[in-house]
Protein backbone atom coordinates (compact mmCIF):
# COMPACT_ATOMS: atom_id res chain seq x y z
CA UNK A 1 0.00 0.00 0.00
CA UNK A 2 0.89 3.69 -0.59
CA UNK A 3 -0.33 7.18 -0.14
CA UNK A 4 1.09 10.40 -0.17
CA UNK A 5 0.33 13.65 1.38
CA UNK A 6 1.83 17.25 0.62
CA UNK A 7 4.57 18.95 3.31
CA UNK A 8 2.02 21.72 4.46
CA UNK A 9 3.40 21.05 7.70
CA UNK A 10 -0.13 21.65 9.69
CA UNK A 11 -2.89 19.52 8.24
CA UNK A 12 -6.71 20.22 8.26
CA UNK A 13 -9.27 18.20 9.35
CA UNK A 14 -10.20 16.71 5.45
CA UNK A 15 -6.36 15.25 5.42
CA UNK A 16 -6.96 13.70 9.26
CA UNK A 17 -10.30 12.53 8.06
CA UNK A 18 -10.35 11.36 4.56
CA UNK A 19 -6.43 9.84 4.93
CA UNK A 20 -4.07 10.42 8.22
CA UNK A 21 -6.23 8.48 10.28
CA UNK A 22 -7.38 5.74 7.77
CA UNK A 23 -3.63 4.72 6.98
CA UNK A 24 -2.85 4.39 10.75
CA UNK A 25 -5.66 1.75 10.66
CA UNK A 26 -4.32 0.23 7.53
CA UNK A 27 -0.51 -0.06 8.62
CA UNK A 28 -1.22 -3.53 10.50
CA UNK A 29 -2.87 -5.19 7.09
CA UNK A 30 -0.76 -3.91 4.50
CA UNK A 31 3.01 -3.42 4.05
CA UNK A 32 2.46 0.09 3.88
CA UNK A 33 4.65 3.08 2.62
CA UNK A 34 3.73 6.52 3.13
CA UNK A 35 5.75 9.16 1.49
CA UNK A 36 5.28 13.28 2.44
CA UNK A 37 5.82 14.41 -1.55
CA UNK A 38 8.03 17.57 -1.23
CA UNK A 39 8.90 17.71 -4.87
CA UNK A 40 4.30 18.10 -5.67
CA UNK A 41 5.01 20.38 -3.76
CA UNK A 42 7.12 22.57 -6.39
CA UNK A 43 4.37 23.02 -8.79
CA UNK A 44 3.08 25.91 -6.69
CA UNK A 45 5.00 28.81 -5.61
CA UNK A 46 6.47 27.94 -2.25
CA UNK A 47 8.85 28.85 0.19
CA UNK A 48 12.46 27.78 0.23
CA UNK A 49 13.42 28.72 3.76
CA UNK A 50 10.29 27.33 5.22
CA UNK A 51 10.13 23.76 2.96
CA UNK A 52 13.16 21.77 5.11
CA UNK A 53 10.84 22.51 8.29
CA UNK A 54 7.32 21.97 7.04
CA UNK A 55 8.13 18.48 5.63
CA UNK A 56 9.61 17.32 9.07
CA UNK A 57 6.43 18.86 10.51
CA UNK A 58 4.35 16.88 8.53
CA UNK A 59 6.17 13.80 9.16
CA UNK A 60 5.42 14.23 12.62
CA UNK A 61 1.89 14.94 12.11
CA UNK A 62 1.94 11.74 10.36
CA UNK A 63 3.48 10.02 13.66
CA UNK A 64 1.15 11.88 15.76
CA UNK A 65 -1.94 10.26 13.68
CA UNK A 66 -0.59 6.75 14.74
CA UNK A 67 1.62 6.03 12.31
CA UNK A 68 4.47 3.86 13.75
CA UNK A 69 7.69 4.15 11.45
CA UNK A 70 8.80 0.80 12.99
CA UNK A 71 5.65 -0.92 11.25
CA UNK A 72 5.43 1.25 8.13
CA UNK A 73 8.16 2.65 6.19
CA UNK A 74 7.92 6.51 6.24
CA UNK A 75 9.98 8.64 3.81
CA UNK A 76 10.46 12.03 2.23
CA UNK A 77 9.87 11.53 -1.70
CA UNK A 78 12.73 13.48 -3.01
CA UNK A 79 15.19 11.35 -1.01
CA UNK A 80 14.25 8.50 -3.57
CA UNK A 81 15.19 10.02 -6.67
CA UNK A 82 13.79 6.89 -8.49
CA UNK A 83 10.00 8.31 -8.26
CA UNK A 84 11.46 11.59 -10.71
CA UNK A 85 13.19 9.23 -13.08
CA UNK A 86 10.08 6.85 -13.63
CA UNK A 87 8.18 10.08 -13.80
CA UNK A 88 10.07 10.39 -16.99
CA UNK A 89 9.59 7.29 -18.50
CA UNK A 90 5.79 7.56 -17.97
CA UNK A 91 5.52 11.10 -18.84
CA UNK A 92 6.72 9.63 -22.30
CA UNK A 93 3.24 7.30 -22.15
CA UNK A 94 0.91 9.30 -20.29
CA UNK A 95 -1.26 11.89 -23.18
CA UNK A 96 -1.76 15.37 -23.30
CA UNK A 97 -5.62 14.50 -23.83
CA UNK A 98 -5.77 12.55 -20.28
CA UNK A 99 -3.63 15.07 -18.32
CA UNK A 100 -6.41 17.46 -19.87
CA UNK A 101 -9.09 16.23 -18.49
CA UNK A 102 -7.97 16.50 -14.84
CA UNK A 103 -10.11 18.01 -12.38
CA UNK A 104 -7.23 19.39 -10.12
CA UNK A 105 -5.30 20.55 -12.64
CA UNK A 106 -8.68 22.74 -13.88
CA UNK A 107 -9.47 23.80 -10.37
CA UNK A 108 -5.87 25.14 -9.41
CA UNK A 109 -5.69 27.36 -12.99
CA UNK A 110 -9.08 28.54 -12.90
CA UNK A 111 -8.70 31.66 -11.27
CA UNK A 112 -5.11 32.40 -13.20
CA UNK A 113 -4.35 32.04 -16.89
CA UNK A 114 -3.46 28.36 -17.97
CA UNK A 115 -0.45 29.96 -19.44
CA UNK A 116 1.27 31.42 -16.32
CA UNK A 117 1.08 27.50 -15.10
CA UNK A 118 4.41 25.60 -13.69
CA UNK A 119 4.64 22.40 -16.55
CA UNK A 120 5.13 20.69 -13.30
CA UNK A 121 1.20 21.42 -12.57
CA UNK A 122 0.76 20.25 -15.48
CA UNK A 123 2.41 16.92 -15.00
CA UNK A 124 1.54 16.14 -11.38
CA UNK A 125 -0.51 13.70 -11.77
CA UNK A 126 2.27 11.67 -13.70
CA UNK A 127 4.59 12.26 -10.54
CA UNK A 128 1.96 10.89 -8.55
CA UNK A 129 1.41 7.68 -10.94
CA UNK A 130 5.23 7.34 -9.95
CA UNK A 131 5.06 7.59 -6.53
CA UNK A 132 2.16 4.65 -6.73
CA UNK A 133 3.91 2.03 -9.10
CA UNK A 134 7.34 2.44 -8.24
CA UNK A 135 6.39 0.30 -4.76
CA UNK A 136 3.86 -2.29 -6.81
CA UNK A 137 1.08 -1.18 -4.71
CA UNK A 138 -2.32 -2.85 -4.27
CA UNK A 139 -3.90 -0.56 -3.02
CA UNK A 140 -3.68 3.59 -2.48
CA UNK A 141 -5.98 4.99 0.84
CA UNK A 142 -7.17 8.41 -0.18
CA UNK A 143 -9.69 10.93 -0.19
CA UNK A 144 -12.54 11.63 -3.03
CA UNK A 145 -10.39 14.26 -4.32
CA UNK A 146 -7.49 11.98 -5.11
CA UNK A 147 -9.96 9.04 -6.99
CA UNK A 148 -9.15 10.56 -10.65
CA UNK A 149 -5.23 10.30 -10.03
CA UNK A 150 -5.69 6.77 -9.09
CA UNK A 151 -7.73 6.21 -11.61
CA UNK A 152 -5.17 7.88 -14.08
CA UNK A 153 -2.44 5.56 -12.54
CA UNK A 154 -4.66 2.15 -13.46
CA UNK A 155 -4.72 3.53 -16.89
CA UNK A 156 -1.52 4.41 -17.54
CA UNK A 157 -0.26 1.26 -15.49
CA UNK A 158 -2.23 -1.17 -18.06
CA UNK A 159 -1.22 0.81 -21.05
CA UNK A 160 2.31 0.34 -19.98
CA UNK A 161 1.93 -3.58 -19.59
CA UNK A 162 -0.09 -4.13 -22.85
CA UNK A 163 2.85 -2.18 -24.76
CA UNK A 164 5.93 -3.46 -22.77
CA UNK A 165 4.57 -6.90 -20.62
CA UNK A 166 3.18 -7.10 -17.68
CA UNK A 167 5.61 -4.39 -15.23
CA UNK A 168 3.28 -3.09 -12.99
CA UNK A 169 0.63 -4.00 -10.55
CA UNK A 170 -2.76 -1.99 -11.36
CA UNK A 171 -3.95 -0.36 -8.41
CA UNK A 172 -6.94 -0.25 -6.43
CA UNK A 173 -7.99 3.55 -4.68
CA UNK A 174 -9.52 2.82 -0.84
CA UNK A 175 -11.85 5.61 -0.05
CA UNK A 176 -13.47 5.70 3.44
CA UNK A 177 -16.87 5.00 3.67
CA UNK A 178 -17.49 8.23 5.71
CA UNK A 179 -15.57 11.77 5.67
CA UNK A 180 -13.58 11.02 2.21
CA UNK A 181 -14.85 14.67 1.43
CA UNK A 182 -14.68 16.77 4.55
CA UNK A 183 -16.27 20.68 3.60
CA UNK A 184 -15.17 23.82 3.72
CA UNK A 185 -17.25 25.06 6.83
CA UNK A 186 -18.06 28.61 5.06
CA UNK A 187 -18.86 27.36 1.39
CA UNK A 188 -19.92 23.25 1.93
CA UNK A 189 -20.51 22.77 -1.43
CA UNK A 190 -16.38 22.78 -1.43
CA UNK A 191 -14.13 20.87 -0.15
CA UNK A 192 -12.22 21.51 2.85
CA UNK A 193 -8.62 22.66 1.51
CA UNK A 194 -6.05 24.63 3.08
CA UNK A 195 -5.55 27.17 0.03
CA UNK A 196 -9.81 28.25 0.57
CA UNK A 197 -10.03 31.97 0.23
CA UNK A 198 -11.08 32.44 4.24
CA UNK A 199 -9.48 30.28 7.16
CA UNK A 200 -12.45 30.17 8.92
CA UNK A 201 -13.76 27.47 6.98
CA UNK A 202 -10.76 25.11 7.27
CA UNK A 203 -10.30 23.27 10.78
CA UNK A 204 -6.72 22.92 11.10
CA UNK A 205 -5.59 19.67 13.59
CA UNK A 206 -2.96 22.53 15.50
CA UNK A 207 -6.05 25.06 15.89
CA UNK A 208 -6.60 25.64 19.32
CA UNK A 209 -10.46 24.44 21.55
CA UNK A 210 -11.85 27.82 21.49
CA UNK A 211 -10.49 28.46 17.66
CA UNK A 212 -12.25 25.27 16.68
CA UNK A 213 -15.51 26.28 18.53
CA UNK A 214 -15.57 29.51 16.56
CA UNK A 215 -14.85 27.96 13.15
CA UNK A 216 -18.37 25.27 13.68
CA UNK A 217 -20.48 27.75 15.68
CA UNK A 218 -20.05 30.22 12.47
CA UNK A 219 -20.14 27.22 9.77
CA UNK A 220 -22.85 28.30 6.97
CA UNK A 221 -26.30 26.02 7.50
CA UNK A 222 -29.10 26.70 5.80
CA UNK A 223 -32.32 28.79 6.28
CA UNK A 224 -34.62 25.95 7.30
CA UNK A 225 -34.11 25.02 10.85
CA UNK A 226 -34.27 21.11 10.67
CA UNK A 227 -31.64 18.86 11.18
CA UNK A 228 -31.44 16.03 8.59
CA UNK A 229 -28.58 14.13 6.98
CA UNK A 230 -29.25 15.16 3.05
CA UNK A 231 -25.97 16.29 1.29
CA UNK A 232 -27.06 17.10 -1.71
CA UNK A 233 -30.06 19.93 -0.23
CA UNK A 234 -28.29 20.60 2.86
CA UNK A 235 -24.98 20.65 2.34
CA UNK A 236 -23.64 22.71 5.57
CA UNK A 237 -25.90 20.29 8.25
CA UNK A 238 -24.91 17.40 6.63
CA UNK A 239 -20.90 18.30 6.99
CA UNK A 240 -21.34 18.96 10.64
CA UNK A 241 -23.84 15.55 10.84
CA UNK A 242 -20.43 13.75 8.90
CA UNK A 243 -17.55 15.88 11.24
CA UNK A 244 -19.82 14.45 14.44
CA UNK A 245 -20.40 11.17 13.66
CA UNK A 246 -16.64 10.34 12.37
CA UNK A 247 -15.69 12.36 16.06
CA UNK A 248 -17.97 9.98 17.89
CA UNK A 249 -18.34 6.31 15.55
CA UNK A 250 -21.81 6.99 15.25
CA UNK A 251 -23.98 7.48 11.94
CA UNK A 252 -25.26 10.61 10.60
CA UNK A 253 -28.41 9.64 9.66
CA UNK A 254 -28.86 8.36 13.44
CA UNK A 255 -26.98 11.11 15.00
CA UNK A 256 -29.94 13.97 13.09
CA UNK A 257 -31.95 11.93 14.78
CA UNK A 258 -30.90 13.71 17.92
CA UNK A 259 -31.48 17.03 17.03
CA UNK A 260 -33.99 19.53 16.19
CA UNK A 261 -31.88 22.64 15.98
CA UNK A 262 -28.56 24.19 14.91
CA UNK A 263 -27.10 25.65 18.09
CA UNK A 264 -27.13 22.35 19.99
CA UNK A 265 -26.11 19.73 17.03
CA UNK A 266 -23.21 22.78 16.21
CA UNK A 267 -22.04 22.59 20.17
CA UNK A 268 -22.24 18.79 20.28
CA UNK A 269 -20.13 19.14 17.06
CA UNK A 270 -17.21 21.67 18.34
CA UNK A 271 -17.05 19.34 21.67
CA UNK A 272 -16.42 16.19 20.13
CA UNK A 273 -14.10 17.70 17.54
CA UNK A 274 -12.08 19.06 19.89
CA UNK A 275 -12.13 15.90 21.92
CA UNK A 276 -11.06 13.86 18.76
CA UNK A 277 -7.93 16.24 17.50
CA UNK A 278 -6.70 16.43 21.01
CA UNK A 279 -4.52 13.42 21.30
CA UNK A 280 -2.93 14.55 17.90
CA UNK A 281 -1.89 17.99 19.28
CA UNK A 282 -0.41 15.92 22.37
CA UNK A 283 1.72 13.73 20.90
CA UNK A 284 2.70 16.52 18.12
CA UNK A 285 3.91 18.46 20.85
CA UNK A 286 6.04 15.90 22.01
CA UNK A 287 7.37 14.92 18.48
CA UNK A 288 8.54 17.97 17.82
CA UNK A 289 10.91 18.54 20.64
CA UNK A 290 13.48 16.48 18.76
CA UNK A 291 13.54 17.02 14.88
CA UNK A 292 16.62 15.48 15.06
CA UNK A 293 14.72 11.72 15.82
CA UNK A 294 12.51 12.29 13.00
CA UNK A 295 15.23 13.00 10.17
CA UNK A 296 17.02 10.01 11.27
CA UNK A 297 13.65 7.98 11.07
CA UNK A 298 12.94 9.30 7.63
CA UNK A 299 16.46 8.49 6.57
CA UNK A 300 16.15 5.09 7.72
CA UNK A 301 12.19 5.04 5.48
CA UNK A 302 14.42 6.08 2.58
CA UNK A 303 16.51 3.82 2.68
CA UNK A 304 14.08 1.07 2.67
CA UNK A 305 11.91 2.37 0.18
CA UNK A 306 14.95 2.82 -2.20
CA UNK A 307 15.48 -0.73 -2.09
CA UNK A 308 11.97 -1.22 -3.65
CA UNK A 309 11.77 1.62 -5.85
CA UNK A 310 15.52 0.86 -7.28
CA UNK A 311 14.39 -2.81 -8.06
CA UNK A 312 11.51 -2.04 -9.97
CA UNK A 313 12.81 1.21 -12.17
CA UNK A 314 15.60 -1.98 -13.32
CA UNK A 315 12.76 -3.70 -14.10
CA UNK A 316 10.60 -0.73 -15.97
CA UNK A 317 14.37 0.22 -17.83
CA UNK A 318 14.64 -3.27 -19.12
CA UNK A 319 11.07 -3.32 -20.32
CA UNK A 320 11.22 -0.46 -22.32
CA UNK A 321 14.75 -0.91 -23.87
CA UNK A 322 17.41 0.86 -21.93
CA UNK A 323 20.61 0.14 -21.93
CA UNK A 324 22.20 -0.97 -18.59
CA UNK A 325 25.02 0.82 -17.81
CA UNK A 326 27.98 -1.83 -18.05
P1 LIG B 1 -2.98 16.31 -0.36
O1 LIG B 1 -1.69 16.59 0.32
O2 LIG B 1 -3.74 17.42 -0.97
O3 LIG B 1 -3.96 15.58 0.65
C1 LIG B 1 -3.56 14.47 1.45
C2 LIG B 1 -4.75 13.52 1.62
O4 LIG B 1 -5.86 14.21 2.21
C3 LIG B 1 -7.03 13.96 1.43
N1 LIG B 1 -7.92 15.14 1.50
C4 LIG B 1 -9.19 15.12 1.91
N2 LIG B 1 -9.98 14.12 2.35
C5 LIG B 1 -11.24 14.44 2.72
N3 LIG B 1 -11.75 15.69 2.66
C6 LIG B 1 -11.00 16.74 2.23
N4 LIG B 1 -11.51 17.97 2.20
C7 LIG B 1 -9.66 16.47 1.83
N5 LIG B 1 -8.64 17.24 1.35
C8 LIG B 1 -7.58 16.42 1.16
C9 LIG B 1 -6.52 13.73 0.02
O5 LIG B 1 -7.46 13.01 -0.76
C10 LIG B 1 -5.25 12.95 0.27
O6 LIG B 1 -5.54 11.57 0.42
N6 LIG B 1 -1.73 14.44 -4.81
C11 LIG B 1 -1.83 14.12 -3.40
C12 LIG B 1 -0.54 13.64 -2.80
C13 LIG B 1 0.09 12.46 -3.48
C14 LIG B 1 -0.35 11.12 -3.42
C15 LIG B 1 0.60 10.37 -4.17
C16 LIG B 1 -1.44 10.49 -2.84
C17 LIG B 1 1.23 12.49 -4.21
N7 LIG B 1 1.54 11.23 -4.63
C18 LIG B 1 0.47 9.01 -4.34
C19 LIG B 1 -1.56 9.11 -3.01
C20 LIG B 1 -0.62 8.39 -3.76
C21 LIG B 1 -2.23 15.38 -2.66
O7 LIG B 1 -1.97 16.46 -3.08
O8 LIG B 1 -2.79 15.15 -1.45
Amino acid sequence: MLSGIQPSGDVHLGNYVGALRNWADMQDDYDAFYCIVDLHALTLPWEPARLPGRTVQTAQILMASGIDPERATLFVQSHVPEHSELCWILNCIATMGELNRMVQFKEKTRSKAQDSASVGLFDYPVLQVADILIYDADVVPVGEDQRQHVELTRNIAQRFNNRFGETFVVPEVAVPKLGAKIYDLQEPTNKMSKTAESPRGTVMVFDEPDVIERKIKRAVTDPQSNVRFDPEHKPGVSNLLTILAVATGKAPEELAESYTEYGPLKADTAAALIEFLRPVRERYRELAEDPGETERILKLGAEKAQGVAGATLARVKDAVGLLPRA
